[in-house]
């Protein structure tokens, strides 16, 4: 694993963006895979300044979103739909024909399902999947469980993951109870995979992560086994990891 410390968010954002940026100018139709949360707002929005600069170029690329909460359509401010159109796509110059969110509006779970695993699979490849890390070691919204869920499944949200993500909605009681996510397997199975983290209320999952054993109770711990990952950290979420690995 290489390990790219920024000294603040700022910094980290500009390393991970240059990682995306330069995965699109070797590649042009990649296939990036992305991730929602506060995290990546910042790399986002280095991404933009760049296309906007007319440095870096979308039209060809394909993007696939981790996962969405079910229940919300893509017009709910709420949605992780609406936060990539907001944060992202909206701001490029992407064909929205070709960015990909699970459908929070199909009620039937094994059909939403079944309907993103065929895209997934149906797009090639993932060439960079970006991830942000949960604080109770979730990657999309795979939660700590007892087995690593393989492909797109419909998940309860933890209690942890609803407290964290209450803050983005009025009240706890509109944060919806479940969520359709790309499993483990299809993110292990992308080629290179981009992780990052801010803050020093991360720093503890991100040792954990990292330096401690593999386990569905820590979903994040099975990307010690994919032999291509990145992670963009500021000073203060890779402090106990560094700490340990002594680097
Ligand atoms: C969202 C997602 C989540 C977040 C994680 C961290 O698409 O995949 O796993 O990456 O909850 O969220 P932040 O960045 O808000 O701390």
């Amino acid at each position: 694993m290489r390990i790219y410390s920024g000294k603040n968010y700022k910094e980290m954002s500009r390393k991970a963006a240059n990682i995306i940026s330069a995965q699109i100018i070797l590649k042009p139709d990649s296939v990036i895979g992305l991730a929602t949360g506060s995290t990546p707002i910042g790399t986002y929005e280095q991404l933009i300044e760049w296309c906007k600069k007319g440095d870096l170029d979308f039209s060809q690329v394909t993007t696939i979103n981790l996962d969405e909460y079910k229940g919300l359509s893509g017009d709910n401010d709420q949605s992780y739909r609406y936060f990539m159109n907001t944060h992202l796509f909206d701001k490029i110059n992407i064909d929205k024909a070709k960015t990909f969110v699970p459908n929070g509006l199909e009620a039937d779970s094994a059909k939403a399902c079944r309907e993103y695993n065929d895209i997934i699979n149906g797009s090639g490849g993932i060439d960079l999947q970006l991830l942000g890390l949960g604080h109770n070691g979730h990657i999309g919204f795979n939660e700590p469980g007892e087995a690593f869920e393989k492909e797109t499944h419909c998940v309860d949200l933890t209690k942890s993951t609803i407290d964290a993500n209450k803050r983005f909605f009025e009240k706890e009681e509109d944060v919806p109870r479940q969520a359709y996510t790309m499993g483990i397997k299809s993110i292990m199975q992308a080629k290179r995979i981009l992780v990052v983290v801010s803050g020093a209320d991360k720093a503890d999952i991100v040792a954990k992560a990292f330096t401690g054993p593999v386990t569905p109770e820590v979903p994040a711990s099975v990307l010690q086994l994919h032999n291509d990952v990145t992670l963009v950290g500021d000073e203060a979420a890779l402090s106990r990891l560094l700490e340990i690995t002594g680097r």
